[in-house]
């Protein structure tokens, strides 16, 4: 029997270091009940099934989610300040999902990503040029967080002035999404929400009356369908999830990717040589096992929206269902050994940390890409990589997304 407590999981000690849990689950339950209409699904072959099975398991969480976490009355007094959230891409089901999905792909293509490599590398060698005047940085602050910033901030129309302001909001809805903060910080979340959607709904007006070329100018003009074009509400919307889909979540692979560097010198050895020959695939492999191990994305909730029955449990229509896509990422029947951090691993790309299906992530190709970029970079030009004495990393409770807030380093300049 097991020692572990199912219904601890979401406790803050559990969901900041989940792996005992994992470990101790995994083998003998699939799919664990957390509580009355919970779940929680830990195996790679569940989170499959139920990622490719949308008429049971819904996307469209968001009603239910606030339904059972009511929103507090002096927050919700300045959300109506703004315009009400409405469901598109994470949080809808076809055929809404579709519509919207179809208007996103696009400005994430592979075409475009290409397009923006060089500049990308550009913003990665300028990061990586500051931090090597001092000799020292905490890589969160001063790498991970920027880039990605940076990149998405170009995708959605944002200028160099107002990256410090995007890593707010974003900031403001993760917290929102995991829900484990005070009522000052809920206050404060929603003060964030109500000022970015007034900053976005300036530049939708500014593109209705002269358009530019970035993806805010192409959502302007698109029709849903040839019928109509997009509401404000659904804009900010898409904007909201790019936003904050594509900011925390790149941050957290970069930094927990060179932190798993750090902790296996022999495997950053390996990643030297691999930039130093050239050899971009097994960079590319390396990317793939940094997401795999640290899924950033660690949990993602489905509504159950008809009796169903999964991993051998009966779930009822109304449950909730967390699928677990780090729990998957390192279940032991897809992987061997699945907690060695392994960069010449075989099948490494075939982890679930973009989802799978229909709401894999729209910006897959993007993310993976600034990482490449950022750790050849990296390697081909500063060495001996530490932590800061003294400093022990942590992960700060959030019941969806798992990534460290800081990490202090030191490294010398390559000869
Ligand atoms: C390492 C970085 C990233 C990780 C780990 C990640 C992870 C994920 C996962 C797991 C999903 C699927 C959620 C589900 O199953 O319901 C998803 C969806 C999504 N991601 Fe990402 N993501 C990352 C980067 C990005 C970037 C850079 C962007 C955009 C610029 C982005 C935008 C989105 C959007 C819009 C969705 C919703 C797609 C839909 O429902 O059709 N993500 N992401």
């Amino acid at each position: 029997m097991n020692t572990i407590a199912a219904s601890s999981f979401f406790e803050p000690q559990v969901i900041a270091d989940p792996f005992d849990y994992y470990r101790a689950w995994l083998p003998e339950s699939p799919v664990v009940q957390l509580s009355e209409g919970m779940f929680l699904v830990l195996s790679y072959e569940h989170c499959a099934q139920a990622t490719g099975d949308v008429e049971t398991f819904s996307n469209n969480f968001q009603g239910t989610l606030s339904g059972a976490m009511a929103e507090d009355s002096d927050v919700a007094a300045i959300l109506a300040e703004g315009w009400p959230q409405v469901d598109t891409l994470l949080t809808a089901d076809p055929p809404t999902h579709t519509r919207f999905r179809k208007l996103v792909n696009l400005a994430f293509s592979m075409k475009r990503v290409a397009a923006i490599e060089e500049d990308m590398r550009g913003v990665v060698i300028d990061l990586i040029e500051k931090m090597a005047e001092k000799g020292h940085a905490d890589f969160v602050r001063d790498f991970a967080i920027p880039l990605p910033v940076a990149m998405i901030a170009r995708q959605i129309g944002m200028t160099e002035g107002d990256l410090d302001k995007v890593k707010c909001w974003s900031d403001a809805f993760v917290d929102r999404l995991g829900r484990m903060i005070p009522k000052e910080r809920e206050l404060e979340c929603a003060r964030e929400v109500v000022e970015f959607q007034h900053f976005v709904k300036a530049k939708i007006d500014h593109r209705r009356a002269a358009q530019t070329d970035d993806l805010l100018s192409d959502l302007v003009r698109a029709e849903v369908e040839g019928e109509r074009p997009l509401e404000d509400a659904e804009i900010l919307s898409i904007m909201q999830q790019l936003m904050v889909a594509g900011n925390e979540t790149t941050t957290s692979a970069l930094a927990g990717g060179l932190l798993q560097l750090i902790e296996n010198p022999d495997q950053m050895s390996k990643a030297v040589s691999a930039v130093d020959d050239g050899n971009e695939r097994a960079i590319v492999n390396l990317v793939e096992e940094v997401l795999r191990t640290e899924s950033p994305t660690a949990g993602m909730w489905r509504m159950v929206r008809k009796d169903t029955e999964l991993g051998g449990l009966k779930i009822s229509k109304g449950a909730m269902v967390q699928l677990r896509y780090a729990a998957a990422n390192r279940d032991p029947a897809k992987y061997t050994d699945p907690d060695r951090f392994d960069i010449e691993r075989a099948n490494a790309r075939s982890h679930l940390a973009f989802g799978k299906g229909i709401h894999m992530c729209v910006g897959n190709m993007l993310s993976r890409k600034e990482m490449a970029v950022a750790y050849t970079e990296l390697l081909k030009r500063l060495t001996d990589f530490r932590v800061a004495v003294g400093h022990v990393p942590s992960w700060p409770p959030n019941m969806l997304l798992r990534g460290l807030t800081t990490l202090p380093i030191t490294f010398r300049r390559r000869a």
